[in-house]
């Protein structure tokens, strides 16, 4: 059992405020990922819950005892960091049974702890090896596996990953993922990859500059941002951000972007008029050659991916309008074609000044 709540928690280093008045409940046996920009304060709000850094205030409760005064060791968590850090010196069976051995547990109970993990990470061929002769992914599998064998309640990930190439990221990706549904224990799990927080992730809380911006499960924060940074952190591509201004016309709103105007939707109809950014994903973007459409924007390029065709259209901005295309209907196209794009106003996202989003009404 493990259910982890984070009450008012802050952390400041001098002037720097890492962590800023945190409050989050995780349930026992969650999977919970926290996301955000690098220096958001991810890895200190970890090291918080592990007892390697103090809070400034606030309080960390497991199972509903405060534990703020508890010594790491006696928090029941096993943390894994983002550099793998094995003892060099010691081979991989030695580095998994490290924390066993100083716990004083007999040899054969330690060696029949270190078998059952390693071959739960596939490792065990790889026992008698020193960690300089193990691959990135390997070293990974075994620091993986060394907190493993110590049975924590919660597992603490700190971008366990980020050190591996694509291909083996997604794999280990994949055996976290297998490990949390077979242990059923309460996993926190720090990364700044978007597509890692959406797939592994029962629950995602998006942080940005010491705050939490949003809690909720990957479909959540996918379909529903609550604001302008959430909506352009999630998705690959990325949800098309158009700036622009809502006006209203006798009762009825309209956007007008660089070189267009569209009807705002139903529930928008009377939005404050003002500077705004209308957002719409790639894939609720339908495109015609010639038909009617919302917008028509001239085509950039054309990218055939096979299941999808990509479309990148010149809307005036930095950042291409990218609309998505099922199949190779539209891998013909050519650049400079202009096309008509229509926009799923049940879809649509608006987002004030402040990059706040607006609810219809
Ligand atoms: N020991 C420290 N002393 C001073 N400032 C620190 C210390 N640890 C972290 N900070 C600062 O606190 C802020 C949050 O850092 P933190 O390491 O938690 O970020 P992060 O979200 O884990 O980033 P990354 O994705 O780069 O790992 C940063 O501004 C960082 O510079
Ligand atoms: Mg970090």
């Amino acid at each position: 059992m493990a259910r982890i709540e984070l009450v008012g928690l802050s952390k400041t280093f001098g002037s720097v405020v890492a962590v800023r008045n945190l409050g989050l409940t995780i349930e026992d046996g969650e999977f919970v990922v926290l996301v955000g920009p690098s220096g958001c304060g991810k890895t200190t709000t970890l090291r918080m819950i592990a007892g390697f850094i103090d809070p400034s205030a606030g309080e960390i409760r497991i199972d509903g005892r405060v534990v703020n005064d508890l010594e790491p060791r006696d928090r029941g968590l096993g943390m894994v960091f983002q550099t793998h850090a094995l003892f060099p010196h010691k081979t991989v069976m030695q580095n998994i049974e490290f924390g066993l051995r100083m716990k004083g547990m007999p040899a054969p109970e330690r060696a029949r702890r270190v078998h059952e993990v390693a071959d739960m990470v596939h490792i065990s061929h790889l026992l008698d090896k020193m960690p300089g002769e193990c691959s990135g992914g390997e070293a990974q599998r075994a620091a993986l596996a060394r907190t493993l064998v110590t049975q924590p309640s919660t597992f603490l990930l700190d971008e366990p990953l980020s050190s591996l190439d694509a291909k083996l990221r997604r794999e280990l990706r994949a055996e976290c993922d297998r490990l949390h549904q077979a242990l059923k224990r309460t996993f926190i799990y720090v990364t700044h990859d978007q597509e890692e927080a959406m797939t592994l992730a029962d629950r995602i809380v998006v942080m940005r500059a010491g705050e939490i911006v949003q809690v909720g499960t990957p479909m959540e924060i996918y379909s529903d941002p609550a604001n302008y940074f959430v909506a352009d952190f999630f998705g690959s591509p990325s949800m098309n951000l158009l700036t622009g201004e809502i006006v209203q016309t006798n009762g009825t709103g309209r956007f007008r972007g660089a070189g267009f105007e569209l009807a705002l939707p139903d529930g928008f109809k009377s939005a404050r008029a003002g500077v705004a950014t209308l957002g719409i994903r790639p894939e609720h973007v339908g495109v015609t050659l010639g038909g009617n459409g919302d917008i028509e924007l001239p085509v950039r390029l054309v990218e055939p991916l096979g299941r999808d065709t990509l479309l990148y259209f010149d809307a005036g901005a930095e950042r291409a309008f990218i609309a998505v295309s099922e199949g190779l209907d539209m891998a013909d196209v050519k650049v400079g074609a202009r096309m008509a794009l229509s926009l799923d106003p049940r879809r649509l996202c608006l987002f004030d000044a402040d990059g706040r989003r607006l609810a219809p009404s």
